[in-house]
């Protein structure tokens, strides 16, 4: 049995997420994780809210609640979605939770006392009347190069150009108005992330196996302009953790929290820390997971993000980890996605383009969803979500090839022998071609899957489904029912058994179809099938069973007309 942990790129705080971030990394972890508790491997599959920085301080005012309030909130939000579409995390955690905060804390502790953080006086606006230092996007004013008033102290919105606050014309602070600001000597921390390049260097060398989209953004970091610069860990906010080294204050950081892009990885692992107390289970428990000098060392780490993710993940995050000079267990697989696109454009927050995680489990459930992005998954470049495809997708594959075999297998069963499965003659030669093509074709899902080649396993997964279907449509028991009854009813044992067969291997697609599959033909026996003769002959005759409602509901033209429609404007 393997130990795998899993953690899927902690989505932020603010706001609910689209279907593109969703396939970008949660979805196919999720569809990782249950693969291998499948095959029954040991799984640690962790993910949580992502609730530092500016966007959060900023969401939060905007609700108008203190943004302590507004993350706690919107983590529910979010938790519960997630368990709308099935994501089967062992602990869906927070980064600001007090675990993150003494984990983060330690981390900078230890980088100190490797050498590896320096001290840096930067000059940064400080807004009197508010109190505090102001990030360059909390500083408006008059743009110098188009007049635009309402200029960013990062960029101009009017005419993009790259501004420094201090460039901007009658500056004020965009949280009070106030225009009584000064330009400050202040202290900030440096991660000398340079200074560990070569090490860096060699450990993606030697990362053989990665995906070449994982391992070029990672290269291009490291070897493009001046190459992997020494990156700021702290920031002049109110809403994060404070800077500290190990538990002691950090003379001359009073008042600042790290940056966000510091704390949150800390999170993948301060997170089964969270789980551990949440279960009642004690630090050795979630330490085996991450720590290698305290059985972490036989642990296959694998971490799914979306592309723009990739160098934090590859760079940022493993220095922090080896220059802790600790054990700490590093990635071992980083499966990285592209972008999906919407309709002809790009899904959007910002813009509240597309369809949104809570938008799409109002239309239809989970599996749908699941089906369809899992599918078409932006692995080789970008994909493109469509109303008509998506229609396509759910109709022929979920409803037409699995959703009907089920109906017309249980169906016919009932009404020629009742609701058990039938004894009839021996499996002939055309089962055995059929058990023959499904091992092969199993044999194929599962090296996808363990490769994590999401849309090469969805089709093998398609595959067997329509081989099913095809060898109904020749076996043909109805017409044999007629000549000879023995002969349907060993067609309709085989396929009652494919029905359990075909639950088994569609969990990690789609859990709810998988589980009511399972249920109808009245068996918790999940058991992954390894020789395909032995997993079809595991319902015996006499074994009752129901017909199951309908799988899948094929989707009209009128409802996708509706939708597509719906979901052309602006989310508001
Ligand atoms: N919140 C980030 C995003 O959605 C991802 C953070 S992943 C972590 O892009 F590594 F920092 F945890
Ligand atoms: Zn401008």
């Amino acid at each position: 049995m393997a130990r795998i942990l899993i953690t899927s790129a902690i989505p932020y705080i603010n706001g609910i997420k689209h279907l593109g971030n969703l396939v970008g990394s949660q979805l196919p972890a999720d569809l990782y994780a249950r693969y291998n508790r499948a095959r029954g491997n040991e799984v640690m599959f962790l993910c949580a809210t992502d609730e530092h920085g500016t966007p959060a301080e900023l969401a939060a005012a905007k609700a108008g609640k203190p943004v302590a309030e507004y993350c706690a909130e919107m983590h529910g939000v979010q938790a519960e979605i997630a368990k709308g579409f099935r994501l089967s995390f062992d602990h869906f955690g927070r980064s600001s939770s007090a675990a993150n905060h003494k984990l983060t804390q330690h981390f900078a502790g230890q980088l100190a006392e490797a050498g590896l953080i320096r001290e840096v006086s930067e000059k940064q606006v400080y807004s009197h009347a508010d109190g505090r230092f102001l990030p360059d996007r909390y500083i408006e004013g008059t743009c110098p190069n188009c007049g635009y008033d309402k200029a960013r102290g990062d960029q101009c919105e009017n005419c993009t150009k790259q501004l420094d606050p201090t460039d901007l014309i009658e500056p004020r602070s965009a949280i009070s108005g106030s225009t009584d600001l000064e330009v400050r000597e202040t202290k900030h921390l440096y991660l000398r992330q340079s200074d560990m390049r070569d090490k860096l260097n060699d450990w993606i060398d030697s990362q053989n196996d990665w995906p070449i989209l994982t391992t070029s953004i990672a290269k291009k970091w490291l070897n493009d302009g001046d190459g992997l610069q020494d990156r700021g860990i702290t920031r002049d906010l109110d809403w994060g953790i404070p800077v500290k080294k190990g538990s002691d204050d950090w003379p001359g950081m009073e008042g600042k929290v790290f940056y966000v892009w510091f704390d949150a990885p800390i999170e993948y692992i301060a997170c089964a820390a969270e789980w551990a107390e949440a279960n009642g289970k004690t630090d050795a428990d979630w330490e085996r997971w991450w720590r290698t000098d305290k059985g972490a060392d036989d642990v296959r780490y694998v971490q799914f993000m979306g592309k723009d993710n990739v160098p934090f993940h590859t760079l940022s995050f493993p220095a922090t980890i080896m220059g802790s000079g600790e054990d700490w267990k590093l990635v071992d697989y980083i499966k990285s996605f592209n972008y999906l696109n919407y309709d002809g454009g790009q899904f959007s927050t910002s813009q509240g383009r597309g369809v949104f995680m809570d938008q799409a489990l109002e239309i239809l459930p989970a599996d749908y969803w699941r089906w369809w992005l899992l599918s078409h998954a932006p692995e080789s470049g970008d994909s493109e979500f469509t109303w008509e495809n998506f229609q396509q997708s759910v109709n022929k594959d979920l409803a037409d090839v699995l959703g009907n075999f089920a109906s017309r297998v249980t169906k016919f069963c009932r009404s020629k022998f009742g609701e058990v499965v039938p004894e009839g003659g021996e499996y002939g030669e055309q089962e055995l071609a059929l058990i023959k093509e499904l091992q092969e074709k199993l044999a194929f899902y599962q090296a996808h899957m363990e490769a994590m080649e999401v849309r090469k396993s969805a089709s093998y997964l398609r595959a067997i489904w329509v081989a099913g279907n095809e060898y109904l449509q020749s076996a043909a028991p109805w017409s044999a029912y007629k000549e000879d009854p023995d002969r349907a009813a060993a067609i309709i044992r085989l396929s009652l058994n494919l029905i359990r067969f075909y639950a088994v291997l569609s969990g990690p697609f789609i859990p709810d179809a998988a589980a009511k599959m399972l249920e109808a033909m009245g068996t918790d026996n999940a058991d992954w099938p390894e020789d395909v003769a032995e997993a079809l002959s595991l319902l015996p005759a006499g074994h009752e069973f129901t017909v199951p409602d309908v799988l899948f509901a094929k989707i009209q033209d009128e409802e996708r007309e509706g939708w597509q429609q719906k979901f052309a404007g602006q989310r508001t």
